[in-house]
């Protein structure tokens, strides 16, 4: 469920007609619906049973403060994996107390600041990296609450590139050195190693490997505590997915959210641990689009290249995980008008530069606004500056009002990123 419908034939983010923040913000340009980031989250957050429970938006998703602090108003903790998401989360008013702090390589100075702030969580990665944690927080004379991330050798997700889950993946330790850091970690002085974590992948739609990957979370939980130790927390990670196939007036119900919740509530039956979540992409990714205008045609037999003003550096993931993305109008046109064959195409110097193939739209001319739909996950997050192109400005709609959340930045602002050393001067 989204709140991008057609209003007298134009695209509206909510109660705004698309066209109308296209003409002043310009393009291209992110646009998010709240109305759309709240109902996903309240509806998730229902159904795995918060405030018992706890939810941390995985931020890299989409790291926005308006974005965060919408989510932080509505109660949601933040997953972090970097210094710079923790001082984001922190700066959008997420407190320390419902931050974790995730991923494969936290650098001394980053597990140092995380300690500093009183960050809720450690999920730690290696041993190594306990070894580092432990030596930091005891410098601080603190005891950083942590728990381990494990491989649960399940792989799962939308593209080999998402997967994050089998023992072939860099993520996590084996259950076995699971046990053994467990056994270390009774000892160290910096660390309370409080229970487990994992994430097997992204974009999954279909709960086997989920239930199987958990599964084997509840016996490892098992197998600890029969061994003495205490398991009170268990992150389950993020990795739902969502359809990206939407026609223009598909409802998807929170079906999937609520077989999910039923699953983690049957498979952790009786364990008595507080569960974390790590939703990311499920609470924003179809709250945003990308609005491009059309610039150019180039005709070919089998089809005609529509050139358009975003690009890959901005919208980077059919290029990278050849993801389908639907495309939308923003004037819809008559239900009878023919529909087109279009390639629709971004001005980078490279063939991947494509956002759709073999797309049937109607007719789009130059100066035509069109809609890259179930944007607002892994889009603004993972764009660039690629050709020297300026980063896409950011809106955030909420009812009838808008607010630019990241303005377009300036040539200025692109040149002055560089430095020209002395001797060139
Ligand atoms: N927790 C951890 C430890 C993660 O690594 C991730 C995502 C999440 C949570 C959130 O996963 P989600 O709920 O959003 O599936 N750029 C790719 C997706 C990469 C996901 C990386 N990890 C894409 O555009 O499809």
């Amino acid at each position: 469920m989204h709140h991008f419908t057609y209003k007298n034939r134009t695209l509206h983010a909510e109660g705004v007609s698309v066209d109308k923040i296209a003409a002043e913000v310009g393009t291209p340009v992110y646009i998010y619906s709240a109305a759309t980031i709240e109902r996903h989250y309240k509806v998730f957050a229902a159904a795995v049973g918060v405030p018992k429970n706890r939810v941390y938006y995985a931020m890299k998703a989409n790291s926005n403060l308006a974005v965060l602090k919408l989510l932080g108003s509505l109660g949601a903790g933040a997953d972090t994996v970097s210094e710079g998401e923790i001082r984001k989360a922190l700066a959008a008013g997420i407190p320390a107390s419902r931050i974790v702090f995730s991923g494969v390589g936290k650098t001394e100075s980053e597990l140092a600041f995380a300690v500093d702030v009183g960050i809720y969580q450690i999920n730690i990665e290696t041993e190594s990296e306990l070894d580092l944690l432990s030596k930091v927080a005891t410098a601080r004379g603190k005891r950083q609450a942590a728990v381990i991330r494990v491989n649960p050798d399940v792989g799962a997700g939308g593209h080999a590139k998402i997967t994050t889950g089998s023992s072939e993946n860099k993520f996590g330790v084996s259950f076995d050195t699971a046990s053994r850091i467990f056994a270390k970690a009774a000892n160290m002085s910096g660390v309370r190693m409080l229970g487990l974590a994992t994430h097997i992948g992204s974009q999954i739609r279909e709960l086997s490997d989920l239930t199987a990957a958990f599964a084997r979370m509840r016996q490892l939980t098992e197998s600890l505590r029969a061994d003495g130790h205490t398991i009170e927390r268990l992150d389950l990670g993020g990795g739902l997915g969502i359809p990206y196939d939407i026609p223009e007036d598909f409802d998807h119900g929170p079906d999937l959210i609520h077989d999910y919740a039923a699953m983690v509530s049957k498979t952790f039956a009786g364990i008595d641990a507080e569960l974390g979540f790590e939703p990311g992409r499920l609470i924003v990714g179809n709250a945003g689009i990308l609005v491009t205008r059309a610039l150019h045609l180039n005709p070919r037999p089998h089809t005609t290249f529509l050139v358009v003003d975003a690009a890959m550096n901005d919208l980077v993931r059919p290029a990278m995980y050849e993801a389908y993305h639907e495309v939308w109008p923003i004037t819809q046109a008559d239900k009878s008008a023919p529909r087109l064959n279009y390639d629709i195409v971004g001005p980078i110097c490279e063939s991947g530069d494509t956002f759709a193939k073999n797309r049937k739209l109607s007719e789009t001319k130059p100066g035509d606004l069109i809609a890259i739909m179930t944007a607002g996950a892994y889009g603004a997050t993972m764009s660039s500056t690629y050709n020297s192109r300026l980063l896409v400005p950011e809106v955030l709609v909420s009812g009838n009002q808008y607010a630019v959340v990241r303005p377009r930045p300036s040539y200025d602002d692109l040149i002055n990123l560089d430095r020209i050393p002395s001797w060139l001067a």
